[in-house]
This record gives structure tokens, C-alpha cells and sequence, in this order.
């Protein structure tokens, strides 16, 4: 199954009903209402009723609507539980798990899912999964993560809570989380799933933010985490193959097939060997221009 294009995934604290109702009118691929770190304790209650009331009031301006809800813990899911009841009869297009460490917490919540969608009558397996690795542990389990239920869509990186958790510095130059990012890419792509990249927090700094989302796009990630709206079109150009680089792709895929015809499986173009991996890439190219279209 196609997934659909993630590009910015903006998360909007579930408690600002005037920040939920901003979210709707944008044109952004992924809006996520946050139910767990961006809400204090005193407010859960609240945001999970205004969550599921702007979810069925509203209609979304493009993209789609995901709530994140607090890592299950303990045999009963702990306030994980809480969240899914407040939100899921609301039908929102898919859960963002944070700090996953074991796989049971995602098996946990797809079968929730597919008791809601039997309920509701919901195609089964259409309200998808996204994983947050944040954590030491959750990073060293990307793999078991990545395979725990055929509903997870996307690897999520979370430099903040991983930083904290190691007991690293933040840097400018994400030096300090350079392993865990491109291992996070690396078990995303090994099991066919997106890979969507780190917060730039400094909201204001949209040269830096699209700096750093140019080099995510660069090494393989699918799209980045927003918190603010300025940061969307900044990172959805950043995801978007530009005029220059499809122009090439199609060049790329003309001159193999010119080779092909020949019998070649190798050609030259600008000086430049082209043959398959080269012809994978091109056609990646070509799919995520389509996809951004
Ligand atoms: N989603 C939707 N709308 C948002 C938004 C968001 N994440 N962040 C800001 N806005 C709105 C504001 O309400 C404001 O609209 P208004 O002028 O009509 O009221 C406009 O965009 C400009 O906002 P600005 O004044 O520049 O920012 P702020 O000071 O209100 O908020 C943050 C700054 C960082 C607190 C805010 O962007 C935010 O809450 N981000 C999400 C944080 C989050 O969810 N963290 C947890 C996951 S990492
Ligand atoms: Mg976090």
C-alpha cells in the first residue's frame, strides 16, 4: 500500500483549542494534536475532550489528522489508555506513539485500533501507527519496533527526550545524535516504513531549520517534525524534489533506457557513470516529486 506523503508532521499542544483550530486551515501534510509532552498533567482531562471535539467539528484544510498519546506502561496501558478512549470514536487518521521501547506497546495499541475500526465499522487497518524512537532503549530496538504490526507507517526521531535520556548536550551541529538519527533512517528503510526526522526548536531560525531539513532529505528521511506553522512550507519545499533535480532524474532514467536498448547496463551522462542504483534513485526522485504534486 502507497502511504501517503509526510513531509511536516506539526504538532499542535491538544489543550490550545485557538492553535487546534489554526492547524485546520494549513496547508501541511500531517497535523498532530498532542495529548502527552505538550500538555501539563492539570490539563489532560481537558485536552482530550477538546481533542475529540475539534476532530469531529473541523474540516482539515489538506493532510492528515493524528493524535499523539502517552507510551502504554503496565498491563492496563496506564493514561495511554485514557487517550485512546477520550479520542478514537472522534476517528482520527493515525496514533503517534511516543518513547516505544518494546514492540508490545505498538501491539498494544493496534489492537485497539482494529476493536475501534470493527466497532465503528472502519476499514480494518486504516487508522495507521507512527513510532517515536526517544529513548536509549527505544533506539537500540529499532528493528524488533519496525516489524512489531503491519499498521506502522513511520520511525519518528526524537532528539530532545534521547539527548536526556543519554545524558548528552544538545549541540547546533547534532553531533550527538548523528548515530541515532542515521540509525533511525537506516531500520526505517529496512522495513519499508517513512522516516521522519528531529524538531528544529529554534522556531524563528528558518534558515537553520531548512538547512537541517535539506541534509535530513539528503540522507533518506521522508520528512521532519514541526512545532510551529512559519516551519511548514520550509520544511514541505525541503521534501519536495526541486525543478533542477527532477529535470536530472529524467535524464538519468532517458539515457539508461537509451543504454538499455543497446544492451548496456552501464552508460555515462555529464561525465558520470549511471547504472542502477543510480536508476533507483532517479525513480525515488520521480515518485516523491509526484507525491509532493
Ligand atoms: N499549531 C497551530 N498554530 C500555531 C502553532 C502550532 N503548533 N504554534 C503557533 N501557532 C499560531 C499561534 O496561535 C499564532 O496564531 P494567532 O496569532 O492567530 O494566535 C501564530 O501561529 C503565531 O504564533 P507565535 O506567536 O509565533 O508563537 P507562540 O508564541 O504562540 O507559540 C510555541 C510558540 C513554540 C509555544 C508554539 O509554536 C507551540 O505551541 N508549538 C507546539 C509545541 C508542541 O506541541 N510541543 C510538543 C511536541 S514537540
Ligand atoms: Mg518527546
Amino acid at each position: 500500500m502507497a502511504m501517503r506523503p509526510r513531509r511536516a508532521l506539526l504538532y499542535v499542544p491538544g489543550d490550545q483549542e485557538r492553535k487546534l483550530r489554526k492547524a485546520a486551515g494549513l496547508t501541511v501534510d500531517s497535523v498532530c494534536f498532542d495529548l502527552e509532552d505538550g500538555v501539563a498533567w492539570p490539563h489532560k482531562a481537558a485536552a482530550r475532550a477538546l481533542v475529540a471535539r475539534v476532530l469531529g467539528e473541523l474540516t482539515f484544510a489538506a493532510g492528515e489528522r493524528l493524535v499523539r498519546i502517552h507510551p502504554p506502561q503496565g498491563p492496563d496501558g496506564g493514561p495511554a489508555a485514557a487517550d485512546l478512549d477520550a479520542v478514537l470514536s472522534a476517528h482520527p487518521d493515525g496514533i503517534v506513539v511516543p518513547k516505544v521501547e518494546a514492540p508490545w506497546q505498538l501491539h498494544w495499541v493496534a489492537y485497539r485500533l482494529q476493536q475501534a475500526e470493527e466497532r465503528y465499522g472502519w476499514p480494518v487497518g486504516s487508522v495507521r501507527l507512527l513510532a517515536i524512537l526517544e529513548t536509549a532503549r527505544g533506539v537500540e530496538a529499532r528493528n524488533s519496533i519496525a516489524r512489531a504490526t503491519p499498521r506502522l507507517d513511520a520511525l519518528l526521531f526524537g532528539a530532545e527526550d534521547y539527548t536526556a535520556d543519554l545524558g548528552a548536550q544538545r549541540s547546533p551541529d547534532n553531533r550527538e545524535v548523528l548515530y541515532a538519527r542515521q540509525a533511525v533512517v537506516a531500520a526505517a528503510k529496512a522495513h519499508n516504513l517513512q522516516a521522519i526526522d528531529i524538531v528544529y526548536i529554534r522556531y524563528k531560525d528558518l534558515e537553520g531549520l531548512a538547512r537541517e531539513a535539506r541534509e535530513a532529505a539528503a540522507w533518506g528521511f521522508d520528512g521532519k517534525q514541526v512545532i510551529h506553522p512559519a516551519q511548514v512550507p520550509v520544511v514541505q519545499q525541503a521534501f519536495t524534489p526541486t525543478a533542477d533535480a527532477v529535470a536530472y532524474a529524467r535524464r538519468v532514467l532517458e539515457a539508461y533506457e537509451r543504454g538499455r536498448a543497446q544492451g548496456l547496463g552501464v552508460v555515462a551522462l555529464d561525465g558520470k557513470m549511471i547504472d542502477m542504483p543510480m536508476v533507483k534513485a532517479a525513480r525515488r526522485v520521480l515518485a516523491r516529486a509526484g507525491e509532493a504534486a
